[in-house]
C-alpha cells in the first residue's frame, strides 16, 4: 500500500470507534479527510447521530458537507473523543503536530477532550522527535523579532511561505517552523516556547494521546499510549 492507502486504512478504522449519540473532535489533515468521509457515510447509511467539533476551517466544511452536524468548541458542554493525525511520533508516545498550520486549534479541542486518538500511517512513527519541522503559531506583530530570539536560541526558525506570501493560521497568525533535527527533551523545549512572548502555540502535544492507530500493509496496529 502507497501512503495515501494507509491514511486511509486508519481512517476507516478510527471511525469505527466512534460511538452513537456522542461528540467528536475532528483533526485536521490528509488521514483525518478519510476518516471524515468514513463517519459522513456512517451518518446517512446508519443514521449514525453524532456532533463533530471541528480543528479547523478545511475540516468543518468537508464535514458539514457530508451531513455531519457541526458545533463550536464553545459550543459543547464535553467531547467525548477527538480523533486525529499527526505529524510524527515517538516511542513515549509524544507527537508533533502543525504540519497543516491547525495545531492551536487542535491542541484546543484535544485538551478538551475525555480521549485522545491519533490516526497515522508508518511513516510518521520515529524513535525520537525533531526530524520533522516542529511547527509553531505566532501573533504576526513582532514575529521578526521572536525569529531572531529563536535563532540566537539555536532553534533553526523560518516563517512559513507561499510563495512571497505568509501562511496564516484559521486564527490569523504566522507560522514559524523549527529545523530541531532531533529533540533531547521535549518536555524542557515546550516550557522553553511557553515562556515566550509571540509565541501563540506550539505543536509539541506531550502527554495527550490515548490511543494511536498505525497504518502497516498487513493491517491497522493499534496502540494504547
Ligand atoms: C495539522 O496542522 C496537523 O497537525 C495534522 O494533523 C498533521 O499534519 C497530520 O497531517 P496528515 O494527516 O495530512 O499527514
Amino acid at each position: 500500500m502507497n501512503q495515501n492507502e494507509l491514511k486511509q486504512l486508519v481512517g476507516q478504522e478510527a471511525a469505527k470507534y466512534v460511538e452513537n449519540n456522542t461528540v467528536v473532535g475532528l483533526g485536521t489533515g490528509s488521514t483525518v479527510k478519510y476518516l471524515v468521509d468514513a463517519l459522513g457515510k456512517r451518518v446517512q447509511e446508519e443514521g449514525l447521530s453524532i456532533v463533530g467539533v471541528p480543528t479547523s476551517e478545511r475540516t468543518a466544511e468537508q464535514a458539514r458537507g457530508l451531513g455531519i452536524t457541526i458545533k463550536d468548541v464553545d459550543e459543547v458542554d464535553h467531547i467525548d473523543l477527538t480523533i486525529d493525525g499527526a505529524d510524527q511520533i515517538d516511542k513515549n508516545f509524544q507527537g508533533i503536530k502543525g504540519g497543516g498550520a491547525a495545531h492551536l486549534w487542535e491542541k484546543i479541542v484535544a485538551i478538551n477532550s475525555r480521549k485522545n486518538m491519533w490516526i497515522v500511517d508508518e511513516s510518521k512513527m520515529a524513535d525520537e522527535l525533531g526530524s520533522f519541522p516542529l511547527p509553531l503559531e505566532v501573533i504576526p506583530y513582532g514575529s521578526t523579532q521572536l525569529l531572531k530570539r529563536l535563532a540566537d536560541r539555536g532553534y533553526n526558525p523560518e516563517f512559513r511561505m507561499n510563495g512571497s506570501e505568509h501562511v496564516l493560521t484559521d486564527s490569523k497568525n504566522y507560522v514559524i517552523d523549527l529545523h530541531l533535527g532531533h529533540i533531547d527533551d521535549p518536555h524542557a523545549l515546550a516550557k522553553d516556547l511557553d515562556s515566550m512572548t509571540g509565541v501563540v502555540e506550539h505543536g509539541l502535544f506531550l502527554d495527550l494521546v490515548n490511543i494511536v492507530i498505525v497504518g502497516h500493509d498487513d493491517g491497522p496496529e493499534v496502540l494504547n499510549a
